[in-house]
């Protein structure tokens, strides 16, 4: 039965606490200079982005995707895997983070998430390297750095490209160095959720000259001859596909990134502040360890000794005036493109038979069943945080079961 509205918990508003994307006068001229100044299609607001994203990461190149489902493709495109390359990944992260790579005829190898971060387990991965495995695709899951010491070693013993989707993870840091520059490509998704918002848009961040330069021959074909390298042949056909980013996006995202630093803070200290409240309880917030830098692009907790199931808790947060969910994605390998063998269509790759649906990621599936999404307080809330924390206070001593 639910709680009358008098005798809830949580009464802070959470349209506001929440809201987001967060838009403001800066971000409207942005936009407005661009139509005004008439060039809606190659404006060079997209070389200012492409550079400031290079600037705030440290990259020597970025090139700006009409979304980060595209820059991904080309990411996968511009490492040179060819029909039949194994790339391995995880299954608990969005479909983008690794389907656009089955256009090229490459195979995804899923892996086990490891508990702490919730990155593509390397042990896991270690055990999956095949011949044919050429890359690896790691995701910072919710703005959480994953295991890249880890994965770094097992890339340099293997020789393997690494593939970091960083959509989760603008501003985040490892050992110094920001996500999105710590594998051989990087990318960011700048869609409207992401901490860096651009309505749509995507990053492609690579250090290396040559990737550089087949990601523009992928989807930029007016760019293809600027190039002082042979691939300016190109120039006329490209190889099939247009990603440019729309300049009114790159408008909107190169003023949101301006913001990024300070709209992180926000979110950090009002997450880190729940958070040191949460772990007396024993519950793992997922509190970032010393050598890295954690955003909050979402909020996910898991609670093993919880007194009650967690589909309980999260009935109790709602009937308490709060939000809590499960996490937002199902487990990619349990999808009906892999277990019901539709990749064979798409991949075409003669001889090769799908065995997605024996499948098994039983680590995986334990963590996901553990976790718990609490809303992320975009401005700065003291009343919210107390009031989730005292609803968890409250169900960990017995009183609101
Ligand atoms: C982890 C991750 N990768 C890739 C994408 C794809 O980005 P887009 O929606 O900009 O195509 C998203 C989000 O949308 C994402 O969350």
């Amino acid at each position: 039965m639910p709680i009358c509205t008098q005798s809830k918990f949580i009464t802070g508003d959470h349209k506001v606490a929440c809201k987001w994307p967060q838009f403001d006068r800066d971000d409207e001229e942005a936009v407005i200079r661009v139509i005004k100044d008439g060039d809606v299609s190659t404006n060079p607001i997209i070389h200012e982005l492409e550079n400031a994203y290079c600037k705030y990461t440290g990259a020597q190149f970025a090139l700006a995707h009409n979304n980060g489902t595209s820059a991904l493709l080309a990411a996968f495109f511009s490492l040179g895997l060819q029909p039949g390359d194994e790339v391995l990944v995880p299954s608990a992260t969005f479909w983008a983070s690794i389907v656009p790579m089955t256009w090229l005829g490459v195979v995804p190898v899923f892996c086990e998430s490891e508990e702490e971060r919730l990155g593509i387990d390397p042990r896991d991965m270690e055990k999956k390297i095949t011949s044919k495995t050429k890359a690896i695709v790691v995701v910072h899951l919710w703005g959480l750095p994953a295991k890249m010491t880890e994965i770094r070693k097992i890339a340099q013993k293997y020789n393997l490209k690494v593939i970091e989707d960083a959509s989760h993870a603008h501003g985040a840091s490892w050992r110094g160095e920001k996500c999105g520059i710590l594998g051989n490509v990087g990318v960011f998704s700048l869609q409207g959720d992401k901490l860096a918002p651009a309505g749509e848009g995507g990053v492609l961040l690579t250090n290396d000259q040559a990737i550089y330069e087949q990601a523009i021959c992928l989807g930029d074909i007016t760019r293809i001859i600027q190039l002082n390298s042979p691939v300016r042949r190109f120039a006329v056909t490209s190889f099939g596909v247009k990603t440019r980013i729309a300049p009114m996006s790159a408008a909107l995202g190169l003023s949101q990134l301006k913001k990024l630093d300070q709209h992180n803070k926000i979110r950090n200290d009002n997450m880190e502040r729940l958070s040191q409240r949460l772990e007396i309880l024993g519950i793992n917030t997922y509190l970032a360890d010393a050598h890295i830098e954690r955003v909050y692009f979402e909020f996910l907790i898991s609670w093993k000794e919880a007194p009650i199931p967690l589909t309980r808790i999260i009935e109790i947060i709602l009937e308490q005036g709060g939000q809590a969910a499960v996490p937002r994605y199902p487990l990619l390998h349990q999808q009906p493109l892999f277990v019901e063998n539709n990749l064979e269509n798409i991949l075409r790759i003669e001889g090769w038979k799908s065995t997605y649906s024996s499948v098994n990621l039983p680590k995986t599936e334990a963590i996901n069943q553990n976790l718990i999404k609490i809303p992320c307080f975009t401005q700065k809330n003291t009343q919210l945080v107390e009031q989730y924390a005292q609803v968890f206070e409250k169900i960990a001593s017995g009183d609101l079961l």
